[in-house]
Order: structure tokens, then sequence, then C-alpha cells
């Protein structure tokens, strides 16, 4: 649907960038466009105001339909919400993210979690039938990662929980979002609180691999 109307606005206005282009006389494009290059190039004001006016459409439509998508997170299997969890009903991260304080792996909550819960809660609601589908045939739900770091950085909860670092000074308000954004961290981020904190700067011996 998204892609029709896309395409649709595109076509129309790309009709509409020739029209101004060659103010009323779509055929002097057309037929410049037909002929040779040579053509073109004597009407070089056409040709122009044709591009600009494409090039500054074609830049709308991209932070029209692009930005919204990357300011407010992955679509995920199914649309949890972290602001109607840990914010409008107080429950705890570490509720469900159990073993960040003592594992490498965080943990992302199974299926049965939820269903803890949604056993009585909305049981009927379309997304947690989707639960129950996934509870039901085994499979784990395909939760898109959201933070990444690079491959050779080692990084551990556990020391930072146990200094007692809140979770939204590296991942933000999570309990006000409902899609999660993701955060690009880049090592100025990580070696200016350890500069602070007076922890570990050895680069190899802590961070790097
Ligand atoms: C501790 C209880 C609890 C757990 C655990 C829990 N939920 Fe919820 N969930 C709630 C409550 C309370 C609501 C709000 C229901 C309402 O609006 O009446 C809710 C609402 C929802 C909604 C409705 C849409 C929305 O955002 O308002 C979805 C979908 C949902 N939960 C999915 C999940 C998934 C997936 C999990 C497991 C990762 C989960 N929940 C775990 C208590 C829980
Ligand atoms: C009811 C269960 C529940 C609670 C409570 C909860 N989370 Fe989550 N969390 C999830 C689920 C399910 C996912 C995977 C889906 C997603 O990314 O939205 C997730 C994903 C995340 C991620 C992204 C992981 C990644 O990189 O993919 C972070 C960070 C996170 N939670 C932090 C928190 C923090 C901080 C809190 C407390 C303010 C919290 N969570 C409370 C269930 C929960
Ligand atoms: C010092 C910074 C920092 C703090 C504090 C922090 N995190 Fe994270 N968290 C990260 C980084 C970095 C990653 C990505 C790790 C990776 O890609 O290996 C991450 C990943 C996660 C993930 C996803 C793990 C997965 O398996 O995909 C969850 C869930 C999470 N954090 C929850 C929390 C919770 C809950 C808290 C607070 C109790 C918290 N974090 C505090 C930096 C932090
Ligand atoms: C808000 C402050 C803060 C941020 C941000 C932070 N750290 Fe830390 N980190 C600490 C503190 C404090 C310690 C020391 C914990 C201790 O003494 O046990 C620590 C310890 C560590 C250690 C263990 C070092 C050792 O002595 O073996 C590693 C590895 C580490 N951090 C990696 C990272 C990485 C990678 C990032 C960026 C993604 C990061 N940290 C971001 C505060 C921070």
């Amino acid at each position: 649907m998204e892609i029709l109307m896309t395409s649709l606005a595109l076509a129309t206005v790309l009709v509409l960038a020739v029209m101004i282009g060659t103010r009323g006389r779509p055929m002097k494009f057309i037929a410049a466009v037909g002929n040779t290059v040579a053509l073109l190039a004597k009407n070089t004001a056409a040709v122009f105001w044709t591009g600009l006016i494409i090039f500054l459409v074609l830049g709308f439509l991209y932070f029209f339909y692009a930005s919204p998508a990357t300011s407010i997170g992955p679509v995920q299997p199914i649309p949890f919400s972290h602001r109607v969890h840990a914010g409008v009903k107080a429950i705890q991260c570490q509720f469900c993210h159990p073993y960040v304080g003592r594992s490498i792996h965080p943990g992302l909550p199974p299926v049965e979690k939820c269903l803890y819960c949604h056993n009585y809660i909305i049981a009927n609601h379309p997304w947690i039938q989707k639960e129950h589908e996934y509870f039901n045939t085994q499979t784990p739900t395909p939760w898109k990662k959201v933070f990444y770091l690079p491959e050779h950085v080692l990084f551990n909860h556990e020391r930072h929980i146990k200094k007692e670092i809140e979770c939204t000074k590296c991942h933000g308000q999570i309990e006000t979002m409902d899609r999660i954004r993701a955060k690009r961290f880049k090592m100025g981020f990580c070696v200016d609180c350890h500069k602070q904190k007076e922890a570990n700067l050895g680069c190899w011996l802590a961070c790097h691999s």
C-alpha cells in the first residue's frame, strides 16, 4: 500500500515537475529527451529546472517517509510497548531482564513470562493470541535486536549494574518508548564515563579483544 502511494505520488510529481520545468510545454522536454542530448543541451534552462524540482521533491519524499521509521525504532513481531509495561504499569526492568546484573546476557523475556500476565490480562487480544501461537509451536519470539556494539568490543552489564549505573545512562528513557530506538555507542561515550568514574581505561585489557 505504502509503495503504491509512493509510486503514485512520484509519478504525479514527475509530471508536475516536467510541466513546471518546461513552463507548461512538456512536449519540449519529451521531444528533447526523445531526440538528442544535443537538443537537451540547447534547453539547459528546462533541464535545469526540471532536475532541480525533481531533486527537491525526492528530498522531501525521503524525509517525509524515512525519518519517522529511523526515529522510533524497528517494527517488532509483536508491538510490545515499554511505555505501557515499564512506564504506565511500572513493571520493574529486572522482572523481564533478570540476568542483567549477573550475566553477559541480560535476557529477553520468554513467551511464558508474557503469558504469566496475559493469560488473565487482555487474553483475547490478537497480539496475545500471536504470543500463544509462539508458545504452542515452541518458537522463541523473533524480537529484532536494537542495540549493537561492534564485535571487537567487550561489554558486560554486570560490572555497571553493581556500580548502580542506571539503565537510562546508556539506553535512554526506555520507559517512555513504545518502540525502542537504537543508539550507536561511540567509543567516546564509554571513555568519557570511565574517566569520570575512574574506571578502567586500559583499552586492550578492558574493552577491546
Ligand atoms: C506483569 C504483567 C505483564 C507482563 C509480564 C507482560 N504484560 Fe503486556 N500488558 C500488561 C498490562 C497490565 C497491559 C495493559 C492492558 C490494558 O491496557 O488493559 C499490557 C498490555 C499489553 C499489550 C497491549 C498493547 C499495548 O501496548 O497496550 C500487548 C501487545 C502486550 N501487553 C504484550 C506483552 C508481551 C509481548 C509481553 C512479554 C514480553 C508482555 N506483554 C508481558 C501486563 C503485562
Ligand atoms: C514486561 C516485560 C518487560 C519489561 C518490564 C521491560 N522490558 Fe525491556 N524488553 C522486553 C522485550 C519483550 C524486549 C524485546 C522487544 C523490544 O525490543 O521492544 C525488550 C527489549 C529491551 C531492550 C533492547 C534490547 C535490544 O538491543 O534489542 C532494552 C535496552 C530494554 N528492553 C531495556 C529495558 C529497561 C531499561 C526496562 C525498564 C525501564 C525494561 N526493558 C523493562 C520486555 C520488557
Ligand atoms: C554502561 C552502559 C549500559 C547500562 C548502564 C545498561 N546497559 Fe543494557 N546494553 C548496553 C550495551 C552496550 C548493549 C549492547 C550489548 C551488545 O550488543 O552486546 C546493551 C544491551 C542490552 C539488552 C539487549 C541484550 C540482548 O541480548 O540483545 C538489554 C535487554 C539491556 N541492555 C537491558 C538493560 C537494563 C534492563 C539495564 C538497567 C538495569 C541496562 N541494560 C543497563 C549498555 C548498557
Ligand atoms: C555511565 C558510566 C559508564 C558508561 C557509559 C560505560 N561504563 Fe564501563 N564501567 C563503568 C564503571 C564505573 C566501571 C567500573 C566497575 C567496577 O569497578 O567494577 C566500568 C567497567 C567496565 C568494564 C570492566 C573493566 C575492568 O576493570 O575489567 C568494561 C569492559 C566496560 N566498563 C566497558 C564499557 C563499554 C564497552 C562501554 C560503552 C558501550 C562502557 N563501559 C560504558 C562506567 C561506565
